[in-house]
């Protein structure tokens, strides 16, 4: 029998896998910067938190969400996004009392049902941002200009910013009826989930991956109320003192059903059909809704894949080690083992293949690691307290040094 990964399910292997670390170190050393503090929510929890707060109209709740029955009877889910979970936390853990800022970023893998093609998959990895009780626009700016930083920190180019606002629930009112009218003339457009699901929520045939671009291009647009059209002229204000591109898409309106004012999204042309490296937005009712206080808040989650996917010509080089040791006779394989502690002590990135095998099996190794130098340890190396330095990407000769002078040596080398 042959074991095969399911469909949708990939095994990451190296040197992508290092893509994603490079991508998670420098949203960590971001985040700390601007004062967000790691949460780690759980990977199941129950159904009915999604079915709430994405909302019962959404893909990813009607279609896409891994949803059981558990052991004890209870109807669980796998986290199709994190949003729900931190939001569950901060009610149930009581962090509005915490005293601390509301600022939150995780960084997991997530799981939708969706159909596997490039760049989208069954399971992915999300780095996501929460920044609950804070309303003013000043809040979006920052959670925006923070991941372009991020962005540009992990060498991520070619992407652009795309701006919305959803309004309120006091401008979404009038414009429910007027869209409503909209989708009942073109009902015979729509796709059939959509004609299911207009009445319940007419916004969501916008973001339709079938027939949503076009019927949100000639849709009538949203008229915002006075004050969600100061926070939207704000907002881009902010951005455009920063000196952060942005272009306002208003057939924009993104797939969870939370969102208010704000919306975002950050596109790569690069990546084909499925080109948004994330999304986010302001979700002002939210914890409120969940039985929560009153805490408007905005975020956004960023596809690690995806994102990994535009730095794919950097994969490798990070992960090589700098030097490969090799024994070449069997009583230097303990000096050997030695010298690779103190390379690592001295923060050099060492390894090594077998020293029961070949000189020559080991030399092939070497060269395969893709590091630049080989250490050769022999029966006169060992006899005279030396060993042999080999460069194994430029054409230079070997040398013998001391072993006294090897860390100086290499560090001088590596530079
Ligand atoms: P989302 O737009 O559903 O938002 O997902 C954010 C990002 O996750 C997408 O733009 C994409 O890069 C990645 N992603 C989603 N599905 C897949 C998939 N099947 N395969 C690969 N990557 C995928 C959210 O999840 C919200 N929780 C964002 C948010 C946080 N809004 C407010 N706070």
């Amino acid at each position: 029998m042959t074991l095969h990964s399911l469909r949708g399910f990939r095994d990451l292997l190296p040197p992508e896998s290092s893509l994603f670390t490079r991508i998670e170190t420098a949203a960590r050393e971001i985040f700390s910067l601007y004062g967000y503090r790691e949460i780690r929510i759980p990977t199941i929890e129950s159904k009915e938190l999604f079915v709430k707060s994405t909302g019962d109209t959404t893909d990813i709740v009607e279609k896409e969400m891994y949803a059981f029955t558990d052991q004890g009877g209870r109807e669980v889910a796998v986290r199709p996004e994190g949003t729900p979970g931190v939001v569950r936390a901060y009610i149930e853990q009581n962090l509005s009392q915490s005293g601390k800022n509301g600022k939150y970023y995780y960084i997991g893998n997530m799981f939708r049902a969706e159909r596997p093609q490039a760049g989208r998959y069954r399971e992915f990895t999300q780095i996501g941002v929460e920044y609950i009780g804070n309303p003013s626009p000043y809040a979006d700016a920052e959670t925006i200009i923070m991941w372009v930083k991020l962005l540009e920190k992990a060498g991520i180019g070619g992407i652009s910013v795309e701006l919305n606002s959803l309004g309120c629930a006091e401008c979404r009112k009038n414009y429910r009826e007027i869209l409503l009218n909209y989708l009942r003339l073109n009902i015979a457009t729509l796709c059939e989930p959509c004609r299911n699901r207009i009445e319940r929520n007419p916004l969501r045939a916008l973001d339709c991956k079938t027939d949503g671009p076009v019927l949100a291009e000639k849709a009538p647009k949203l008229a915002l109320c006075a004050p969600c059209a100061e926070h939207f002229n704000k907002i881009q204000a902010l951005l455009r003192s920063s000196d952060v591109p942005f272009s306002v898409n208003l057939n924009l309106v993104r797939g969870l059903d939370y969102y208010t004012r704000t919306v975002f999204e950050v596109k790569s042309a690069a990546l084909g059909s499925q080109d948004a490296v994330g999304g986010g937005g302001r979700y002002d009712d939210l914890v409120k809704s969940m039985g929560g206080p009153q805490a408007p808040a905005v975020g956004w989650a960023m596809g690690v894949d995806r994102a990994a996917m535009l730095l794919s010509d950097k994969a490798g080089a990070a992960m090589d080690p700098a030097v490969f040791v090799v024994s070449a006779a069997d009583e230097a394989a303990g000096t050997a083992f030695k010298v690779l502690g103190e390379l690592r002590a001295a923060g050099v990135s060492a390894d090594f293949s077998n020293f029961e095998l070949s000189l020559k099996s080991q030399m092939r190794s070497a060269d395969r690691s893709g590091a630049a130098i080989a250490l050769i340890l022999g029966e006169d190396e060992i006899k005279n307290a030396t060993c042999t330095v080999k460069p194994l990407k430029e054409k230079a000769d070997q040398r013998t040094i001391p072993l006294a002078e090897l860390l100086t040596e290499i560090q001088k080398l590596l530079q």
